[in-house]
This record gives C-alpha cells, sequence and structure tokens, in this order.
C-alpha cells in the first residue's frame, strides 16, 4: 500500500469531497484489533470503532475469512434471487431476538425510513396517523429519520419534513400521556440514547409508554442501530427494560464493519407489507450478510459477554476517575461498552487531549465524552484509556 502523508491526504480531501465532516486528523494506514496506525507510524487506540460498527475490532481472521469465501462465490445479486447468507443471517437474528420477520437494509437511516413506513402501513390499516419521537434522538439524516429528530443542525434549511410526527421531551412521562391518544400510529425511540449523550429512557417512562400503548394500541419502534448488537452487555438496549417493541431498526456493528441494516418485526406486522411494498437493491447483500453472520455468532460464542464484563470494568474505572476529579465529571453513564462522561465543561478540548496522547473517543451533546470500543476490547485496553484519560483530567485541571 502506498504511503502518503497525512497533510497531502487532508488537503486532496478538501479539494474533493464536500466539507460535511469534522474529521479526526488522522490518516489511516492500518488498523488490527482496537489499534489504528496512521500513515506516519503513529499508533492510536480506539474507543470509538467506526462510531459503533466495528464490533469485532479490525482484521478480524474469521470475519476477513468470511467476506474473502462470499467475495469468491458471488458478491451482488439484487434481492430478485435466493441467498443463503441472507437467509441465514435472517434466522439467526429471529432466533436470538425472538422477532418474526427482517428486511436488510444498507444502513441505519434506511432502516430507520423503512420502519416508518411500516408503521405508516399498520396505521392506514388501523387508521392511526400520528408519530411521536423524543428530543436528543438520532435516527440518520433521511427526511423520514430527521423527521422524528429535533437537533436543529441536523435539520435548519432543509425542511420540510414528513407530516404528522412531532418531537416531544424525552422522558417526560406528563408530554407523553397529554400528546397520545386513538389516532397515535407509533413512538420512536432509542431506548439508550447514543448521540444524545448516552442517556437511558427512564423506568418510569418506559411504564408510561407501555400503559399508553395498551390504552391506545401503537406501535413501539426502538431505534438499536448504536445500542444494539450486543454493544450494551445485553443483545439490544431496551433488553435492559421488560418491553419488547413492535418494530426494532438495527445497523452499525450487525455488519461488522460491512454495510448492513435491519428492519425487525413481530407478529403484529409480519404481513402489512405486500410484495412490491418495499425494496432496496443492495440490501441484504450476501458479502455484507457473511459478515453479520460472523458477527452474531461470536456475539453468541462470548463477545457480547466480553461487552458486558469489561464494560463493567470500564465503568468501575470511569466511576474512580468520577471520584478523583468531582469538579470535572459529573456523572458516568451508559451500559455495556457504550458509555459516557458526562462533564461539567465542554467535551471537546478533553477529547483533543487524549488524541494527543494517541487515544480515539468523541464528543457527543457538546459535554459528554463517548466511549464506543469494540466488543472485544480488553481490561488492559481499558487500563490504557483510563491511565491517559486521567492524565488529561490532571491536565485539564491545571
Ligand atoms: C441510534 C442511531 N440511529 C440511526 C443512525 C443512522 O445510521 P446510519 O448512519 O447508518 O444511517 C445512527 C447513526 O449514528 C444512530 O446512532
Amino acid at each position: 500500500m502506498s504511503v502518503h502523508s497525512s497533510a497531502s491526504l487532508i488537503e486532496r480531501e478538501q479539494q474533493s469531497l464536500f466539507q460535511v465532516y469534522r474529521r479526526l486528523p488522522i490518516a489511516v494506514q492500518h488498523a488490527s484489533k482496537c489499534r489504528i496506525t496512521d500513515v506516519e507510524g503513529n499508533e492510536y487506540l480506539d474507543f470509538l470503532s467506526g462510531i459503533a460498527v466495528s464490533a469485532l475490532g479490525y482484521g478480524h481472521p474469521r470475519l476477513v475469512d468470511a467476506i474473502t469465501r462470499q467475495a469468491q462465490a458471488f458478491m451482488h445479486l439484487s434481492n430478485v434471487f435466493y441467498q443463503e447468507p441472507q437467509i441465514e443471517m435472517a434466522e439467526l437474528l429471529l432466533q436470538r431476538t425472538g422477532y418474526s420477520r427482517v428486511f436488510f437494509s444498507n444502513s441505519g437511516t434506511e432502516a430507520m425510513e423503512g420502519a416508518l413506513k411500516l408503521a405508516r402501513k399498520w396505521g392506514t390499516l388501523n387508521n392511526k396517523t400520528e408519530i411521536f419521537a423524543f428530543t436528543g434522538g438520532f435516527h440518520g439524516r433521511s427526511y423520514g429519520a430527521l423527521s422524528v429528530m429535533d437537533k436543529p443542525l441536523y435539520k435548519s434549511g432543509m425542511g420540510p419534513f414528513l407530516p404528522n410526527t412531532q418531537i416531544l421531551p424525552f422522558n417526560n412521562s406528563i408530554a407523553l400521556k397529554n400528546a397520545v391518544n386513538e389516532s397515535t400510529c407509533a413512538v420512536v425511540l432509542e431506548f439508550l440514547q447514543g448521540e444524545g449523550g448516552i442517556v437511558f429512557a427512564e423506568p418510569d417512562f418506559v411504564n408510561t409508554m407501555l400503559e399508553l400503548q395498551e390504552q391506545y394500541d401503537f406501535l413501539i419502534i426502538a431505534d438499536e442501530v448504536q445500542a444494539g448488537a450486543g454493544r450494551t452487555g445485553k443483545f439490544f438496549g431496551f433488553d435492559h427494560f421488560m418491553v419488547k417493541p413492535d418494530i426494532v431498526t438495527m445497523a452499525k456493528g450487525i455488519g461488522g464493519g460491512l454495510p448492513l441494516g435491519a428492519i425487525l418485526g413481530t407478529k403484529r406486522v409480519e404481513s402489512v407489507w405486500e410484495k412490491g411494498n418495499h425494496g432496496t437493491t443492495f440490501g441484504g447483500n450476501p458479502v455484507a450478510c457473511a459478515a453479520g453472520i460472523v458477527v452474531m455468532k461470536e456475539l453468541a460464542g462470548g463477545v457480547q459477554q466480553n461487552a458486558h464484563d469489561v464494560g463493567c470494568y470500564l465503568r468501575e474505572n470511569l466511576s474512580v476517575l468520577q471520584q478523583n476529579f468531582p469538579d470535572i465529571i459529573q456523572e458516568v453513564r451508559g451500559c455495556g461498552l457504550m458509555a459516557g462522561l458526562k462533564l461539567s465543561t465542554s467535551a471537546a478540548p478533553l477529547v483533543e487531549a487524549l488524541l494527543k496522547r494517541r487515544v480515539i473517543a468523541n464528543a457527543t451533546a457538546e459535554t459528554v465524552i463517548r466511549l464506543l470500543p469494540p466488543l472485544i476490547a480488553t481490561r488492559k485496553d481499558v487500563d490504557e484509556f483510563t491511565a491517559a484519560m486521567q492524565d488529561c483530567l490532571k491536565a485539564h485541571r491545571g
């Protein structure tokens, strides 16, 4: 592989791509397990994993092998054909979750788009129109997804959005009670908000939602794109509650690094779509599904348990940091390997300081450092992160 200096790559990027991303100043040469090496040979500990995508880390041998073998057999056919990897992946998901049907997409936003269409069609059949979602939620960049989000940066100047959608304050049971009624078609939420700052739904709020569902018979759509696929130590983020949403969206970690998304539905919605109602050319791509099969098997074979165990260890470490730096760290958030440090100050300078110590994390919701390491991360990786974080906090305090 040819080596380019970071500076030349950065300049070429600026001349060739729409400038929508705030990239880290790292041009990557190679990645392995939880480490990224840049073109200058510097090695970074990656506690972001491609924003919760590289669940098995980089270069996982069984993943690489499965992808290679599938690419040699066939790389793309379209959904005109029956394809073993797609069907096996669907079966694994259904066996693991108890859901009834799967639709494969390529991304999280596309899964949400389909989930909203599925809910709308169900609503048409049941005379229900209104869709509610919550502040702080993140569901993607397409119009359906943006219509169920509130953040101005993502939306301003790009309306109009879908009608009959409304954003309610997250974790506010009273607002929810006042909003839903017989015309409610669906409620969309992340039970554990990622972009929103690693914020769990509160048990009272979830209970209110379930009582209202009992009363008004709407659908619950859970966005598990970030919290799903074992990241929190359970398969779904909502598995931390006694709840079974009617529709679930997945993506990110489920493809282990290849573009794979999924919509899961219960029996309630399994016959809502008829042939031709929804579709995609690439969704359920056999190579992506071959990767997904490995992810599912590895999760069941110990990786999800690792996310739980190493996640507990991470939480203990973060709690010690909080005790030592209570003036900077207000709260330790999250579960498993989806963690957040809520700060009393802007998170960006600390994220920059971490990067100088060759540790990658990111800032979200302005004051939260978000940690999304690969699910194969070890206690040693956590120790290394903790030492770097401690250094940064000391330096920050001055
Ligand atoms: C919870 C959640 N939903 C949906 C999405 C959108 O996924 P994608 O970027 O694959 O479209 C994201 C992406 O960050 C996400 O975190």
